[in-house]
Formats: structure tokens, sequence, C-alpha cells
């Protein structure tokens, strides 16, 4: 099976790679990475041998339509994804979120190939605090920012590409992923990285927003066996019961790191902040038999510290410039 896996050198898509490298020597891994900020090939050095990989964007129609015509599968990953950069910059979220994901449609339509979307829980926008409800495929779309509404044009694509051209298409939201190879723009990287130089966390606003947890291995696990088993057409709900406000996960850091309890920074909020995410994985679960192995969130940060610790080379370089640009709002 040959597979094109776009956005290939991001945190998600890199773990993606490796594990399929890893566990499926049958597949033939292509990617296609545009190589933003947000993508990094060093990522990908422990495959590099093994994977093509080509740098372009998937909005560059001529050179996806190429790479598409050689695939029998597409998944994609390739994204704009962080929330506080769509709110100063929208545009590279259209071009990447909406015509990366049109221009791939029109390719798989023209040559027949199987495409997985990778979305995001954020499209149905957010639940209040202390209910039992939780968001499922039948939860109506409610996206609150540049970032989340670009995910949820481009979810509303394919699901148009299904109906209109029986393009033959999967989607998944998924909640927020932790793990190895995440950008140290994102909450729990920037707080590990942060605790590694003796700086205070930094929570937004009063720390009490809601994220669903999963590691991100056991998200890429998901998306294989919606590749293999899922139905066309459909879409699936990606979470692992992980619920945790922001606060907990600082406090759970801090307690790793054997820092005080209290030992950390207010910072102004995100505008827009969405409250709490939740998923009901039960369709993945009850009808295609998926189940996560990283079910303890606390031992899952230990081994996530670990590898910060262990791979400071890879996040150095970029660390100081993040701080920076956070540094500007407040944050
Ligand atoms: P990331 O920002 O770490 O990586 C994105 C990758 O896409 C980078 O390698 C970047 O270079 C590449 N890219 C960006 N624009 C491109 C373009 N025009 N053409 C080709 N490549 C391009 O993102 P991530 O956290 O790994 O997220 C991957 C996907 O998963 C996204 O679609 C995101 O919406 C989705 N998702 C993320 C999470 C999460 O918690 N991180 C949760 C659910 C869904
Ligand atoms: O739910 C899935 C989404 O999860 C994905 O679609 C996105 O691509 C991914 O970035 C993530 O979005 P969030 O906005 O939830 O993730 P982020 O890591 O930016 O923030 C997580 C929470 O932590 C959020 O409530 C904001 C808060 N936060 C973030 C940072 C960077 C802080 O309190 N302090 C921080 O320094």
């Amino acid at each position: 099976m040959r597979v094109l896996v776009t956005g290939g050198a991001g945190f998600i898509g890199a773990n993606f790679v490796q594990q399929t490298v890893r566990e499926r020597p049958d597949v033939d891994v292509t990617v296609l990475d545009a190589l933003t900020y947000a993508g990094d090939r060093s990522s990908l050095a422990p495959v590099a041998d093994r994977i093509t990989f080509v740098e372009g964007s998937v909005a560059d129609a001529d050179l996806v339509d190429g790479l598409v015509a050689e695939a029998d599968a597409v998944v994609h990953f390739a994204a704009e994804s962080h929330n506080d950069n769509s709110l100063h910059d929208p545009s590279p979220f259209v071009r990447t979120n909406l015509v990366g994901t049109y221009t791939l449609l029109e390719a798989v339509r023209r040559h027949g190939v199987r495409f997985h979307h990778i979305s995001t829980d954020e499209v149905y926008g957010d639940l209040p605090l202390d209910t039992p409800e939780r968001f499922t495929a039948d939860t109506p779309y409610n996206p609150s920012s540049p970032y989340s509404s670009t995910k949820a044009g481009s979810d509303l694509l394919v699901r148009a590409w299904v109906r209109s051209f029986g393009v033959e298409a999967t989607i998944s939201n998924c909640s927020n992923n932790y793990g190895p190879y995440q950008h140290v723009e994102k909450f729990i990287p920037r707080q590990i990285t942060n605790l590694i130089d003796g700086v205070r966390p930094r929570l937004y606003g009063a720390g009490l927003n809601v994220r669903d947890w999963i590691h991100v291995e056991d998200h890429n696990a998901a998306v294989w066996t919606i590749l293999e088993r899922g139905r066309v057409g459909e879409t699936y709900l990606i979470g692992a019961d992980g619920e945790t406000n922001n606060l907990q996960v600082v406090r759970t850091l801090l307690e790793i790191f054997g820092r005080d309890a209290d030992d950390f920074d207010h910072v102004n909020d995100r505008p827009g902040h969405d409250l709490r995410y939740a998923i009901d994985a039960s369709r993945l679960r009850d009808e295609l038999g998926w189940s996560p192995r990283y079910t303890d969130f606390r031992s899952g940060l230990e081994a996530t510290v670990g590898w910060y610790r262990s791979n400071e080379a890879w996040w150095r370089p970029v660390k100081a410039a993040v701080e920076a640009r956070y540094a500007e709002s407040g944050q």
C-alpha cells in the first residue's frame, strides 16, 4: 500500500510516519510537507532512509496531482494548527486548511484515491463546564477561532466531495494530543520547556478551561483503524476520556518537576477562548474496536517530560522566538 502523508514533518504527522514505518513494513510512505515554522525534517530522522520526502505545499495543484496519482491512500494532516497564531494572521490558515484541502480533494477525485481527513473537535465549538454533555458526530458545527473555522470548512468540503462526486473519504475529529515532537508553542511542551529552563508555567486566565487529552500514538492508531475498517463517508470522533483542566495539567507538571503547587503565573487569556472540549468516541470504540493504550495521563506526561529532557537539541533553537512572540501578547 502506498500512502501519501501530508504534514508528515509536523507533530502528529511525524509520529504517524514513525509508527507506520515501525509497525507496517508493507506500507510505502511518501511525505508531502511545506516545512513551515511548524515542520521539522529532523522529526523524521529515525525513518529518513525508509520514506520518500517531498517539500512542497498541499495548495500546489500540479505537485499534488502527481503525488496523488502515485498513491493508494492520502492521510491529510497538513494544516496551520495553532489557535493563537490564527488570531494574529488568519491568511495562511485559509490557504492551507481550506485551499489545500480543496486541492487534495480535486486530485483524489481525479485519480480515485482513498482519502482520510484529519480534523479536530474544535469544529464543534465548546461545552459548558461540569455537565455530562460530550461532542458526537451529530453535534452541530460552531467553531470559534479562525483556526477552527477553517478546519470546519475543510470538513464540509470533504463531506460535499463525498456526496457530490463519490470521493472515498473518511473524517476524524480528535481532541488535544500530547507526546513527543510537539511544537513548543503548544500548551504542554511550552510549560515543560519552561520548567526545564526554571521558568514558571503560564496559565491563560483562571486556568479552568478543560481539554480532553489523548496521547498522539493513540490518535494515530485510531487513524489506521479508520483507514482499514472505517465506513466511507463517515465521521469518527477520537478521544480517550482524558478531560483535565489546564490548572490540573500545570499542577501535575509542577509535581513531576518537584516544584511547589503554586509555582505558576496567570497571564492574559486567549480572546474567544473555548471553555471545554469532551469527546464521545463510542462509534470508534464500539463499531471499529479501537481503544487507547495510554490511559494513565500522569505517566504519559512523565514520558513526555523525559522526551523533552532528552531532546533539547530538537526544541531549543525555536524556544526563545516562541517566548518573545508570547511576550508581545502578555502571555
Ligand atoms: P503541526 O502544526 O505540528 O504540523 C503541521 C504540519 O503541516 C507541519 O509539518 C507543516 O510544515 C505542515 N504544513 C503546513 N502548511 C502546509 C502546506 N501548505 N502544505 C504542506 N504542509 C504544510 O500540527 P499538528 O498538531 O501535528 O496537527 C496535525 C493535524 O491534526 C492538523 O490537521 C490539525 O488540525 C489536526 N489536529 C491536531 C490536534 C492537536 O492536538 N495537535 C488535535 C486534533 C486534530
Ligand atoms: O482540540 C484539538 C486542538 O487542540 C487542535 O485542533 C489544535 O491544533 C491544537 O493546537 C489544540 O488546540 P488548543 O488551543 O486547545 O491547544 P493549545 O496547546 O494552544 O492550548 C491548550 C489549552 O491551554 C488552551 O485552553 C489554552 C491553554 N494555554 C495555552 C498556552 C500555549 C495556556 O493556559 N497557557 C499557554 O501558555
